[in-house]
């Protein structure tokens, strides 16, 4: 049997970058692929206001790579978009991952204003907003120089793209496979916003991870490595 392909798909102001602790551990065993959103990393762009248009480039990839039973993984935003191309019926995939995000992604009024005002200050605050109390103060600064290299405005439309999505009402429609994980501590899609998926979700898996933030890929990279090659060997 070949080995599964997962899809990764990075959250606002992230590129294929967020998943680089997942690339050496996870590659000996699982194809794996991690896309850069229009105006995001490497790829050319202006970025897109709407979850469901950003669904359209994750759709394009699969079809011009021609995925088939791929794994949809998303973080924060990518999450939104994997939850809706899975409400589309995709028939290219057959299990999502499902990780810091929720059904329903508002975003707080003041962290569009400060994006706005300063978005040096914006990053400051925003970077320590995403990590938890294990989170070391070089993975944070690391993280605030990747958050760096996005520009305010395309920052400002992921999180407008986010404030409007809204699938709590159709999330329950979905019987894929799916592996929720979040951290405890999450502040931007706290941990009650997983506890939703997982309950309206038939089969889900979810795994809550101590002292840990908004991002369990990276703070607690092998343990999260560890959760999904399980939940992709059981497939
Ligand atoms: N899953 C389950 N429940 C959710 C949810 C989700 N994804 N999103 C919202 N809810 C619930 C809330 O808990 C709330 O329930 P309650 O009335 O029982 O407390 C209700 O739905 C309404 O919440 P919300 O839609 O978020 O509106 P709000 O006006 O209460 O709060 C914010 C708005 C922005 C303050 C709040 O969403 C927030 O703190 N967000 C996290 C911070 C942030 O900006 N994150 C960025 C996400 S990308």
């Amino acid at each position: 049997m070949s080995a599964a392909t997962l899809l990764l798909v990075h959250g606002a102001g992230g590129s294929h970058l967020t998943w680089r602790r997942q690339f050496d551990k996870l590659s000996d065993k699982f194809r794996i692929i991690a896309i850069d959103l229009p105006g995001h990393g490497r790829s050319e762009g202006g970025g897109e206001v709407t979850v469901p248009a950003y669904c359209r480039h994750v759709l394009d990839l699969m079809e011009s790579l021609d995925l088939r039973n791929v794994v949809l993984g998303g973080h924060s935003m990518g999450g939104a978009i994997a939850l809706e191309i899975a409400l589309m019926g995709s028939s290219r995939v057959g299990a999502l991952l499902l990780v810091g995000t929720g059904a329903r992604l508002r975003v707080l009024p003041a962290i569009f204003s400060i994006i706005r005002e300063d978005f040096v200050v914006a990053i400051e605050g925003v970077g320590n907003f995403m990590f938890g109390s294990g989170a070391s103060g070089d993975l944070i600064n690391e993280e605030k120089q990747l958050l760096a290299k996005n520009s305010g405005d395309i920052m400002l439309k992921d999180f407008t793209a986010c404030d409007s999505f809204d699938a709590k009402d159709r999330v329950g429609s979905i019987s894929l496979p799916t592996l929720i994980v979040c951290g405890k501590e999450d502040r931007l899609t706290p941990s009650k916003y997983s506890e939703f998926l997982h309950e309206k979700i038939a089969g889900s898996e979810a795994v809550f991870f101590d002292e840990c933030g908004h991002m369990p890929m990276l703070e607690q990279s092998d343990k999260f490595n560890n959760c999904v090659s399980s939940f992709l060997l059981k497939l």
